[in-house]
């Protein structure tokens, strides 16, 4: 079976289940943000399991659903949890959930997650709105996956992340007194957190924050025009700066405190999309 057909095949069963509901704006939940999403009315919970042709998440704290619904009449998808490159996902099968939504859809894609900072003015708590990103992936969900009905495959990456959305989200996180700036993104593969020596490394390519997600569902959606905005959330110093050793408890721990300022966000943000 090609992509596109997995693709159609996925999104008639989710349109049968939602009585074909059309989500506007998908969000991404990354590590333990899940409970973040404000309450949606008329609510669909599809768990991937049950769809035909998705990917199973198997990372503690994600937790594997597709929710629909609607949040002060804007329509929207939640993927509650996410597929990552290193849980040995084929990556141009992690696209197939961007797709997916996108045939049902969706025109907006936010991706959070959680990232190590090497930005000193972005401590434990803070948020980057990113604005660039660094593949150090050595790979990419586009490779082997080209299909004229999924956008062009020589696609123009300037200005991925949405300058207004950028603003937006600034200005909200000004409002609720939450540590923001914009920085570029550092994509790499995990699962293991970096060494100090590849922490300085990346930080001189001009990284601001790292991460194991983001940059593959950023570059499938990107080639569908959709509008996307990446939500980083720092729980920790990167490796090497923080004198600690990190942990993916410590992550969850973190996002935890972080849980209620992306509520926030979320709450203020959605409207205005
Ligand atoms: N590195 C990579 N990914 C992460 C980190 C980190 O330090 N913290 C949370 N996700």
């Amino acid at each position: 079976m090609t992509q596109l057909q997995t693709v159609k095949k996925a999104a008639a069963f989710i349109s049968k289940k939602t009585k074909n509901f059309k989500p506007e704006i998908a969000l991404i939940t990354g590590s333990g943000l899940a409970n973040c999403v404000p309450e949606l009315k008329n609510k669909t919970v599809i768990p991937y399991a049950q769809i035909p042709g998705f990917l199973r998440s198997t990372v503690a704290g994600h937790s594997g659903n597709l929710i629909f619904g609607e949040y002060k009449n804007k329509k929207i998808a939640v993927m509650q949890g996410r597929f990552h490159y290193y849980e040995g996902h084929p990556m141009k099968d992690i696209a197939i959930a961007i797709r997916t939504l996108w045939m049902l859809g969706v025109k907006t894609l936010l991706v959070s997650a959680a990232v190590g900072s090497l930005n000193l003015k972005l401590k434990p708590g803070s948020l980057c709105v990113l604005k660039d990103h660094i593949n150090f992936m050595a790979n990419n969900p586009l490779i082997g996956n080209y299909d004229p009905a999924f956008g062009p495959m020589f696609c123009d990456l300037t200005d991925t992340y949405d300058k207004d959305i950028r603003k937006t989200v600034l200005s909200i996180a000004k409002k609720n007194k939450i540590n923001a700036l914009e920085g570029v993104y550092f994509a790499a593969t995990g699962p293991n957190f970096e060494t100090p020596a590849e922490i300085k490394a990346f930080k001189i390519l001009g990284a601001d924050v790292v991460g194991m997600s983001t940059v593959p569902e950023v570059l499938a959606a990107r080639p569908l025009g959709m509008k996307i905005c990446g939500l980083s959330w720092v729980t920790n110093m990167g490796c090497g700066i923080s004198k600690k050793p990190l942990s993916h408890k410590e992550t969850l721990e973190e996002t935890k405190k972080i849980e209620g300022k992306f509520a926030k966000i979320l709450q203020d943000l959605l409207p205005k999309l």
